[in-house]
């Protein structure tokens, strides 16, 4: 595909800085309900304020379509990479498929609705490679910052955002811009950060025990039930593993080496199963959470109890093919449900209890994070090619100072 243009100037609200030839302004579309965010149908990035910048004047723009994005991170015009106000914030950016490079971005300011986090630490997650490796649909491409979980302060909030944010600790989801030292973020994706903890382990628990809580939850996951954890040393596994546990099952993990398997034990698995191998695990399962998928999903689709609940929340092992899914109509019998979750789906409310019934397992002692290793900002080129790696136990994290 040919390019079809290039940044020629000046990045603002109302004014993307795309050139066509001779068609000089590129259509734009705005984004949710603020008509002040508007969203390049070309190039694709926001125009207000993902870090141009950073993009050379005459970088080649090809066409992407069919993306959405929620929110609207900044708002800080750049001329000939050149921050033309406001303060400039490190940030990480996507440079290609291969490459990412720390920049000077301008300090992104809260439109309507939004807040501004003062960041602590970043969790990494497999979806930010995804983002990298431009295989991720919702992320913009080169050029932007990845990055959607931290944990820092507010440190000012803009119109229409409930009082009393200001100050407050909180665990934001950004919609990206989350690797850098200050993001914007919808102000109902913040969450209150559990008070005395440390920031990389909020971060290391934050968004990964929403996907595992909420699977579990919607699987209604009852005491004695049989749970399979996939994944299970992933960011999301060893905290499905400890909430499955909490909430009493026996829980059978499928791990990728007999190390992990002890460290899974001492999360509450009853059983650890070795995927090196390739024998499945034995028994059948009331509930099983995946976060793997790949070719393997239909042989696990097929080890659920009658009336068993499969719910798929990743593809860390690839994306199955159309024959994964055989099982649930040649078990049509015994009534198997198979859910495919995404946090995505979920509307804020819904975030937000998950959150309250996860600090009480904070509390109760029944949940900890599991930090893998932590990095400084500067080498998350580093962290993300160890969770490229599949090697992490738990999550790793990034730190901006
Ligand atoms: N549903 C959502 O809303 C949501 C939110 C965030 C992320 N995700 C997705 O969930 C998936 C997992 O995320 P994560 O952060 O837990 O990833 P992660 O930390 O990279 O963990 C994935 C785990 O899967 C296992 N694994 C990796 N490659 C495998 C393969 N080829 N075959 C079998 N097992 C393999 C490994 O565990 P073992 O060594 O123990 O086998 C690995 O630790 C990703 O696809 C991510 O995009 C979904």
């Amino acid at each position: 595909m040919g390019a079809l243009g290039s940044i020629v100037g000046q990045h603002t609200p109302h004014r993307c800085a795309v050139q066509l030839g001779g068609l000089g302004q590129s259509p734009q579309v705005p984004i949710g309900a603020c008509p002040s965010h508007v969203h390049c149908q070309i190039c694709l990035r926001l125009c207000s304020g993902q870090p141009v910048a950073e993009i050379a004047a005459d970088t080649d723009i090809l066409p992407r379509q069919g993306l959405t994005l929620a929110t609207p991170p900044n708002s800080v015009p750049f001329q000939n990479g050149t921050l033309l106000g406001g303060v400039a914030v490190k940030a990480v950016v996507v440079r290609s498929s291969e490459e990412l490079a720390v920049v000077d971005a301008p300090e992104p300011a809260p439109g309507s609705g939004h807040v501004l986090v003062e960041v602590d630490a970043i969790g990494v997650g497999y979806v930010d490679v995804m983002a990298r490796r431009g295989e991720y649909p919702y992320f913009p491409g080169a050029g932007s910052v990845p990055g959607l979980e931290v944990v820092g302060c507010v440190t000012a909030v803009g119109p229409d955002v409930p009082e009393g944010l200001v100050g407050q600790r909180v665990l934001a989801l950004p919609a990206f811009g989350g690797y850098a030292e200050k993001v914007v973020a919808e102000a109902d994706r913040v969450f209150p950060a559990p008070p005395g903890t440390d920031a990389g382990d909020v971060v290391a628990v934050g968004v990964n025990a929403m996907v595992a809580e909420l699977a579990l939850h919607r699987a209604r996951v009852a005491s004695g039930e049989r749970v399979l954890v996939r994944g299970a040393s992933g960011g999301i596994g060893v905290l499905a593993t400890q909430i499955a546990h909490a909430r009493g099952a026996e829980v059978i993990v499928i791990t990728s080496s007999a190390a992990r398997g002890e460290r899974l034990r001492a999360l509450g698995a009853a059983q650890v199963a070795d995927r090196t191998d390739s024998a499945l695990p034995g028994g059948a399962y009331d509930v099983v959470v995946d976060t793997v998928a790949g070719p393997d999903l239909g042989r696990h689709l097929e080890l659920l109890r009658p009336n068993g609940r499969y719910v798929l929340c990743g593809a860390a092992g690839g994306v199955p093919g159309p024959e994964s899914f055989e099982p649930l109509l040649r078990d049509f019998h015994r009534s198997p449900t198979l859910f495919a979750f995404s946090l995505n789906s979920v509307a804020p409310g819904d975030l937000r209890r998950s959150w309250t019934r996860i600090g009480t397992l904070l509390e109760e002692g029944r949940l900890s994070a599991v930090v893998d290793q932590r990095f400084p900002l500067a080498e998350a080129d580093t962290a993300l090619r160890r969770v490229e790696s599949g090697k992490p136990f738990g999550k790793v994290v990034l730190f901006p100072r």
